[in-house]
């Protein structure tokens, strides 16, 4: 149904669709509006309230709990496993798939590509049960890894933290891998938010940031963590993007600010809960993640840097034949990768 240029969601949708586009409204709302509206809260209740004590109380607490992201997180499994997940990965829908299992003996550096705008894929596989992927991969704890300005707004920091989420930091995910030997699996969006600026849902080239990205390699040969690409098809196709060539003035200033600010201001044009039209509402596309083999690691107390060279050309290879042998079930046959 379109009126004056906005195409209308049908006044009959059935229940199933509602929760899916529910579900995904509760993720990009917490993103955008819980730290904000959490600042604001806390600012009211102590200027206008007889309950001033409690946001002193929360800054206490934020205070004692400020390294908790940086040291393991604070997973809850109830969480991660609840059904608004289900709805969400229903949505696109988000598929996860397997080329091999990984041996509960061994800890796993997963690298996540494409970033795409926020991540839909590897959120959703890897932060909740909303593809069962404890249920794919038994044994494995999946951690997703991301941004440290993910865990500073008031109560958005507690909520996104209970799906197991940690910075992506050395120190994080040395505390990570250096605390077991087994059983634990580390995913870095490799790429970054960098990445993101990128991002456009074009079925020709696909943007990857990967050549200068070393450091991941490095901590998977320090705690002899095996190498595992996963891809996810579809990531980038679930959002428009304000156009944003590569030197083109906007592009300038979003680099510069994506600097100084650690998140990409990405332009993000998706659709609204009851319209096809304009919003922050990714579209309905769908995203599969397939999870490659893994690339089997050496544990070598100090590279130098022709091993780190050495296995990240082969992890760029073994990424890209990744891409090649999937691609045709998902994209058109003349898409790139673009590796920068
Ligand atoms: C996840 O597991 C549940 C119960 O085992 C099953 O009903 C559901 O279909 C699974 N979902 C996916 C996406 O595989
Ligand atoms: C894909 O990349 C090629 C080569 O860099 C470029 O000429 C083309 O315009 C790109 N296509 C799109 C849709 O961005």
């Amino acid at each position: 149904m379109r009126i004056f240029g906005i195409e209308y969601a049908p006044l009959l949708v059935p229940l199933e669709r509602r929760k899916q586009t529910w579900a995904v409204f509760v993720w990009i709302g917490s993103f955008f509006f819980m730290g904000p509206i959490g600042v604001l809260g806390l600012l009211y209740m102590f200027f206008y309230t007889s309950f001033y004590f409690f946001p002193l109380l929360y800054i206490a607490w934020y205070v004692a709990d400020w390294k908790t992201a940086e040291t393991g997180g604070r997973r809850w499994n109830w969480v991660r496993k609840w059904s608004l997940w289900k709805d969400y990965a229903s949505y696109f829908p988000v598929t996860l798939v397997k080329e091999a299992e990984l041996d509960p003996q061994f800890n796993y550096f997963v690298g996540s590509h494409p970033h795409g705008i926020l991540c839909s894929g590897a959120f959703c596989n890897f932060a909740t049960e909303g593809t069962n992927v404890s249920q794919v991969f038994p044994g494995i704890t999946f951690t997703l890894t991301t941004l440290s300005c993910q865990f500073v707004m008031p109560f958005y920091r507690e909520f996104f933290m209970t799906s197991g989420a940690v910075t992506a930091s050395k120190n994080s995910i040395n505390y990570i891998l250096g605390s077991s030997s087994g059983g634990n699996a580390v995913v870095l969006v490799v790429g970054g938010a960098p990445e993101s600026l990128d991002t456009h849902p074009n079925l020709e080239n696909i943007s990857l940031i990967l050549k200068p990205r070393k450091g991941f390699i490095r901590l998977a040969l320090k705690h002899g963590a095996h190498l595992v690409p996963s891809f996810s098809f579809g990531e980038s196709e679930v959002y428009d993007q304000v156009d944003n060539p590569r030197g083109s003035r906007l592009r300038n200033i979003q680099d510069y600010l994506q600097k100084m600010i650690g998140l990409a201001p990405v332009i993000i044009k998706g659709r609204g809960i009851f319209q096809y039209s304009f919003g922050i509402i990714p579209y309905r596309r769908p995203i599969t993640t397939v999870v490659g083999k893994p690339i089997l690691v050496e544990r070598t107390g100090n590279p130098t840097e022709e091993q780190v060279d050495e296995l990240h050309a082969r992890y760029m290879e073994e990424l890209v034949a990744l891409f090649d042998r999937h691609k045709n079930k998902y994209y058109p046959s003349n898409i790139k990768l673009k590796i920068f």
